[in-house]
This record gives structure tokens, C-alpha cells and sequence, in this order.
């Protein structure tokens, strides 16, 4: 199978490039590309150098996949025009992902709604994937009311640049800086830009994705995005409302039982998730699972992921491998 990795070069594109070598995804030919500035640079994969291209140069190659992690506006611009020559494309960006023609999606919890005819298929946002891989599971059992979430989230998040701010502050060098303040010893209430009702992008991201994969608009959600000096992953802080009781130890149980997810919750010994922990793992680590002692009905729980990988390279992996397991390709 021929595919194209657009952001070869990129936080994403890389950790990607590393997960289909690791699922030994059945590559026949990898196209990489990046922007017009890295035509001609090499990537890696497999122990082999292979060389940038350009977009229409990939487009004219017809792949049978694209996987994109290349920004919002390429995105918009050019995954139409793979789709038009026959190729699938998994997007990363944001640009598709609230299309209403358009599939959002994880795969252990919606991967039933794709079909051959979707050429763009829409990977949600990362703090997203974490989310409804808790929620998804405990909305079949309990029913969603009211969901309440704060982030804490990594630098990789936001792209190489960030993570080049955040390790020269610490060296004490001079940084060009992606994030409007210092974020080495700081949290910035500020992922994305400002927009509708004073949220952030990132919280409007969080607050309408869940419903689209979920199937289900019958629950609230609100969230609060914070940006901290970490790079091993996103971490969570989720208040949940149910319709219906819950049993604590049923709840560990389920979670448990969902495939993807891991049950780290033993505070006895100090056991709750944390980005150094889950740095370069697929799983959703969930913990710190108690009761919200101040009304009926409500949980708290910590969800902590690596947003590099099942926040975007191993979510599209896995769409893919779907696509190529179902003859959706
Ligand atoms: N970081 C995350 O945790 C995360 C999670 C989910 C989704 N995403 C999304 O994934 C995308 C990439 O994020 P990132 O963190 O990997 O950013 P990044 O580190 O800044 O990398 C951006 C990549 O896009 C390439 N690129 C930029 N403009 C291009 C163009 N016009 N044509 C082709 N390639 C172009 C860059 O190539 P050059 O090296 O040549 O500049 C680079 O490979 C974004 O849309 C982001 O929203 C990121």
C-alpha cells in the first residue's frame, strides 16, 4: 500500500512515521512530504532514508492513504485534492473535523461509522481522544448529564517550536516564543486562540467533539485548557454527572475491560497516571477514580495520555489499519 505522511517533519509526522513501523503498517512505498522548505530533506523509517516531496508530487503518486499532520489551512487546501485522485486521507488538523459530511473518529469507540465513500476521515483533537475513551464506556452505562473538564497540557501539543521555547527557557537562552508568555515555571489558561464567549479554540474543540463521536447531544460539557512546562503527555481533570447511580468498584471494572484503557488508581501507593508515565504509550491511563462527595450522581477522575501518540499518530494509525482490515480502501 502506497502512503503519504504530509508533516513528515513535524511533532506528529515523526512519532507517526515511528508507529507504522512499530504496527508494521503494510507500507509498499512511503511518501513523505513536508512544506516547500524541506523538499529534498530525508526521513526515516525503517532504518531508510527516504526523501521529502512535494504535495503535488504526492497527489500525482495517487496513494491509497494520506495521513496529514501538516496544519488546519494545508488540510483545507490540499486533502480535497487527494481525495479527488482516489486517495483517503486521515486528518489530523482541525480543519474537518466539525464537517457534518465528514467522519470524526476513535476507533474503539466509532470506527462502525466509516465506509468506502469517506475520503476524508477527520482524527479528533487530542485532549478529545483522551476523553471519550473514558466517557465513551461509562455514557453506555450510566448516561452523561454534565461533564466538567480542566487540562493540563504538554508543549508537543502545540508543535517542535513549542518544545524549543519551553527547553531554552530552561537552559536560561533566549526563545522565540510560540506562547504569548514564558512557559518554563509557568500555566497559561490559553491553548488556541481566543474566540466565541471568551473560550479558547481548544475548549471549543473539547466541548463539541465528544458529542459527534458519542453519537449523543443529550449531555453538557464545558472545559477549561491550560498549557504547563510538560512534554510526556496531556492530563485531565474530569468532573462527571451521570442520569444514573454508579458503583465505584463497577466503574474501575468497566474501565478496566475497555480495550486501550488502563486502570492506574492505587493511591495507597502513590499509583495515579502522569505524562512521565505515559511518554511514548498508546494506552489511556485513567486514575485518581472517586466519588464528587458534593453532589449525588458525580465522579471524578484523572485521564492522562500521550498526545503524540493516541492523541494523534496511533489514533490515525489505527484508523488506517480499519480501513485497510474492512476493504474500506
Ligand atoms: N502536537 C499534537 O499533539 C497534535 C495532536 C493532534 C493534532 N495535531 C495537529 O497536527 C498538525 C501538526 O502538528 P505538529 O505538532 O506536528 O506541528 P509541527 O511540529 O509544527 O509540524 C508541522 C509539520 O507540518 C509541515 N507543514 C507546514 N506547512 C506545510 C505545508 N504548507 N505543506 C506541507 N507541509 C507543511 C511542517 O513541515 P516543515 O518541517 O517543512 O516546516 C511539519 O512537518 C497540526 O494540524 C496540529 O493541530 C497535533
Amino acid at each position: 500500500m502506497k502512503v503519504a505522511v504530509v508533516g513528515s517533519t513535524g511533532m506528529v509526522g515523526q512519532v507517526m512515521l515511528k508507529v507504522l513501523e512499530e504496527r508494521n503498517f503494510p507500507i509498499t512505498e512511503l511518501i513523505p512530504v513536508a512544506s516547500e522548505k524541506s523538499i529534498g530533506k530525508k526521513v526515516k523509517y525503517k532504518q531508510e532514508e527516504f526523501t521529502i516531496v512535494s504535495m503535488n508530487d504526492a497527489i500525482a503518486a495517487k496513494p491509497e492513504i494520506a495521513i496529514f499532520s501538516a496544519g488546519g489551512g494545508t488540510s483545507l487546501e490540499f486533502a480535497p485534492l487527494f481525495a479527488e485522485a482516489g486517495t483517503t486521507v486521515i486528518d489530523n488538523s482541525s480543519a474537518w473535523r466539525m464537517d457534518p459530511t465528514k467522519k470524526l473518529v476513535v476507533p474503539e469507540i466509532n470506527a462502525d461509522v466509516l465506509t468506502k465513500e469517506d475520503k476524508i476521515i477527520a482524527n479528533p483533537n487530542c485532549s478529545t481522544i483522551q476523553l471519550v475513551m473514558v466517557l465513551g464506556p461509562l455514557n453506555k452505562k450510566y448516561d452523561l448529564k454534565r461533564v466538567i473538564v480542566s487540562t493540563y497540557q504538554s508543549v508537543t501539543g502545540t508543535g517542535k517550536a513549542a518544545v524549543d521555547q519551553l527547553n531554552a527557557e530552561i537552559k536560561g537562552e533566549d526563545a522565540e516564543k510560540v506562547y504569548p508568555y514564558q512557559i518554563f515555571k509557568n500555566a497559561l489558561p490559553h491553548c488556541d486562540v481566543f474566540a466565541d464567549d471568551d473560550y479558547t479554540k481548544e475548549e471549543i474543540k473539547l466541548m463539541k467533539e465528544p458529542k459527534k463521536i458519542l453519537g449523543d447531544d443529550t449531555f453538557n460539557l464545558t472545559a477549561t485548557a491550560v498549557r504547563v512546562p510538560v512534554q510526556g503527555g496531556h492530563s485531565e481533570s474530569v468532573n462527571i454527572e451521570f442520569e444514573n447511580e454508579f458503583d465505584l468498584d463497577e466503574v474501575r471494572k468497566i474501565l478496566s475491560e475497555t480495550p486501550g484503557v488502563v486502570v492506574m488508581d492505587n493511591v495507597k501507593n502513590n499509583e495515579y497516571p502522569m505524562p512521565l508515565y505515559s511518554e511514548g504509550k498508546d494506552e489511556v491511563f485513567v486514575g485518581r477514580i472517586r466519588r464528587d462527595l458534593s453532589q449525588p450522581k458525580t465522579l471524578n477522575l484523572w485521564i492522562v495520555a500521550d498526545n503524540l501518540r493516541k492523541g494523534a499518530a496511533t489514533n490515525a494509525v489505527q484508523i488506517a489499519e480499519y480501513l485497510v482490515e474492512n476493504n474500506l480502501v
